[in-house]
């Protein structure tokens, strides 16, 4: 099979202003609520990525009409979802596969849902275990996928999550809308809140208290009409080159900044960052603005707590920051890392040290002294979207050329990854591999 890979020269500034792709999340989001609402939503800017192309397809297979107008221009009819002939196919998407878990406990026929090698070996048992204490019938095997749904009666539950993710506050939100009673769920941290502003955009009967949902079964959901906004985690790996080659400033448009989203831009400010956030507007209920990052000075920085989920797929990324902030960073409490498509601390310290970096993986986070410098190197993505663009990012920071292998997994999140640094200025070529 060809394989694609990332050829970066290192040494010149990014210069420009830019959008970027679509939110993942609220894109995931986009297909599965629109095929629950009761009639036609309209959603423009949607990310067309490997991981949401996975969720509308799924959607399709439940036979929801989807017409596409463009990439990123959809017309949802949503309505009655029927038993799909044959297993879904979620791919790499975890969000996907989770959040339709909660739909599909709650479906009157038999569903599987299953994906990739690597999806399945990623723990479901954070979703089979509360909407079993729902009544579903959903087995795993071993806690992973493929998971196997037969139909069963749902009752609200009050639920305390274990960790905070979004993914599982979602899954049981959503299994409530099928349900008897009430359901809440209390999050011990300000997980991603996507599924709470649009349920309720949508005219569900949801509220939030504090760290605690509260959701009532008793409402149609009405279609959608908005765009979805620039996804702040793709707009990471922009910005963190730009603090980082020396003479860059960019500005990128149309970005969510969404709260319990800006963790990576709340730590990088305390790192000495200069970067300028102004809102233009709001969103699907999400506030939007633009970016401007410029060079800067960074300064290293302690990271724990309530940020963490804040900013969980930012790690990556910011650990390159790290490498070029003067003094010592720490990172604590992010051992959810360890359960993303991969297990990112590891993955992550085994290809920066490739570059010549030295890092302290920690149980839950890592250590890193800066500022290193790094040799270009030839590095592995690990078929993990925010592993290859982020080595992509030290290799332009680095001394000599970089090849990233593996670098097709950066269209699971960031369609055009390359040619958007390219042009800002960056030398970033795609070579395809011949392969077997
Ligand atoms: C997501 C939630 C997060 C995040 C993932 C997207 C979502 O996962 O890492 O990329 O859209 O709900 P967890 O819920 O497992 O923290």
């Amino acid at each position: 099979m060809a394989q694609d890979c990332f050829v970066v020269q290192p040494g010149k500034a990014l210069h420009g202003t830019t959008t970027v792709p679509g939110d993942k999340s609220i894109s995931h989001r986009a297909v599965f609520f629109g095929a629950l609402a009761s009639g036609i939503s309209h959603v423009r800017g949607w990310l067309p990525a490997g991981d949401t192309e996975a969720s509308l397809q799924t959607t399709r297979a439940l036979g929801i009409e989807i017409e596409r107008h463009s990439d990123t221009d959809l017309t949802i009819y949503g309505g009655t979802i029927r038993q799909p002939d044959a297993p879904l196919n979620l791919v790499n998407a975890g969000t996907g596969i989770r959040l339709l878990a909660g739909i599909m406990v709650g479906q009157p026929f038999e569903s599987v849902l299953d994906g990739s090698e690597q999806l399945r070996r990623r723990p479901m048992n954070r979703v089979i275990d509360p909407l079993r204490m729902m009544g579903a019938n959903i087995e795993g095997s071993s806690g992973c996928a493929p998971l196997v749904i037969k139909p069963a009666r749902l009752h609200g539950i009050e639920y305390d999550l274990p960790v905070a993710s979004a993914q599982v506050k979602s899954a049981v939100l959503l299994a409530g809308l099928f349900a008897d009673g009430e359901t809440v769920v209390r999050q011990p941290g300000p997980a991603r809140d996507h599924t709470e502003r649009m349920l309720a955009a949508m005219g569900a009967n949801l509220v939030t208290q504090g760290d605690t949902v509260i959701l009532k079964p008793d409402a149609a959901l009405k279609p959608m009409d908005f765009t979805v906004p620039g996804d702040l985690s793709s707009a990471a790996f922009l910005i963190v080159a730009a603090l980082i080659l020396p003479g860059s400033e960019i500005r990128l448009t149309g970005v969510s900044l969404n709260p319990t989203r800006t963790g990576i831009l709340d730590v990088l400010r305390e790192m000495g960052a200069d970067m300028t956030v102004t809102e233009t507007g709001l969103e699907a209920g999400d506030p939007v603005g633009t970016i401007i990052a410029r060079y800067s000075a960074l300064k290293g920085v302690s990271v724990g707590g309530e940020v963490v989920v804040r900013m969980i797929d930012e790690f990556p990324i910011f650990m390159v920051a790290a490498l070029f902030a003067e003094g010592q960073t720490m990172v604590r409490d992010a051992g959810e890392l360890r359960v993303k498509e991969t297990d990112r601390l590891a993955v992550m310290t085994e290809e920066l040290r490739k570059f010549g970096a030295q890092i302290t993986e920690t149980e839950d986070g890592f250590i890193i002294v800066g500022r290193q410098r790094l040799n270009g190197a030839t590095v592995y993505g690990h078929d993990d979207h925010r592993i290859a663009m982020s080595l992509v990012v030290a290799g332009l920071a680095a001394g000599g050329e970089t090849t990233v292998l593996d670098a097709r997994c950066a269209g699971d999140s960031f369609p055009g990854y390359a040619e958007t640094l390219h042009r800002l200025g960056a030398d970033v070529a795609v070579r395809e591999l011949a392969g077997e």
